[in-house]
């Protein structure tokens, strides 16, 4: 989400709005949907519990906190005067995000592990914890050889991974409200559905904004 390649009045209007929708849904999902997991209270978890696991409310919560302060730090990376104005923040709010994706993603293994909402879904999650891990881990590495136009678009590959969080919250109440139009569908179809499609929208919408940018900064 760089301006680099934003030169244009309207063009750096259509990013502002982009990245404020961006940070609105973020700060509103990570606002609604963490709280529930910060009370200790399995009574409260939004999510059918595995009765077999003991801990796995725990796992829930270990996950939804750091993966909640994901979503909220993100937005303010990307802040082209933030960022070169305050590069030590920049930095100290990157070992963060970093930290904090690391812990969410170990927490999201057992969530996913002990979840009862099916294989498939189980599946989505593992893929996505090894690509945010995976695009975390070249993001870090190019920044440190000084590759700096790679690790932006590590970061915005990273990013929208984060963010398939916030699609597939959208995705769930959207499935969820056809259900009353369509019966056939079951709450599973639905949770699995939204979580694929939430990973496939995301990661597409990234490559899609890199590429334009690549485009736009040839011109
Ligand atoms: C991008 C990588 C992520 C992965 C792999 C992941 C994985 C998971 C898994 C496996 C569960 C349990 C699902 C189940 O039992 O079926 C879960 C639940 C949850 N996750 Fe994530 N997650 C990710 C990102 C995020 C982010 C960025 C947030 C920030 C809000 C978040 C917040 C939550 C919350 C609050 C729950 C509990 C369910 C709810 O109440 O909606 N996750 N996640």
């Amino acid at each position: 989400m760089a301006t680099a390649a934003v030169t244009s009045r309207p063009a750096r209007r259509m990013w502002w709005a982009a990245w404020a929708t961006l940070t609105v849904s973020a700060v509103a999902i990570a606002g609604y949907s963490v709280p529930a997991y910060l009370a200790g209270d399995p009574t409260q978890s939004r999510l059918p519990l595995n009765p077999d696991v003991a801990l796995h409310y725990l796992t829930i919560a270990l996950h939804a906190l750091p993966a909640g302060l994901v979503l909220l730090l993100g937005p303010v990376q990307f802040v082209p005067a933030l960022r070169d104005k305050y590069r030590a923040m920049h930095r100290i709010v990157g070992r963060v995000y970093m930290v904090s994706v690391v812990f969410a993603s170990v927490a999201a293994v057992l969530a996913a592990t002990f979840s009862v909402n099916g294989f498939s879904a189980q599946v989505a999650f593992y893929l996505l914890t090894a690509a945010w891990l995976y695009s975390l881990a070249q993001a870090y590495r190019t920044i440190r050889r000084g590759q700096v136009r790679l690790h932006r678009i590590w970061m915005i590959r990273n990013y929208a991974l984060s963010f398939a969080a916030v699609v597939l919250r959208v995705f769930l109440v959207l499935g969820l409200a056809a259900r009353s139009r369509y019966e056939w569908l079951t709450v599973e179809s639905v949770y699995t559905t939204s979580a694929w499609a939430s990973i496939l929208v995301s990661a597409g919408v990234a490559e899609w904004f890199i590429v334009q940018r690549a485009v736009a900064s040839r011109r």
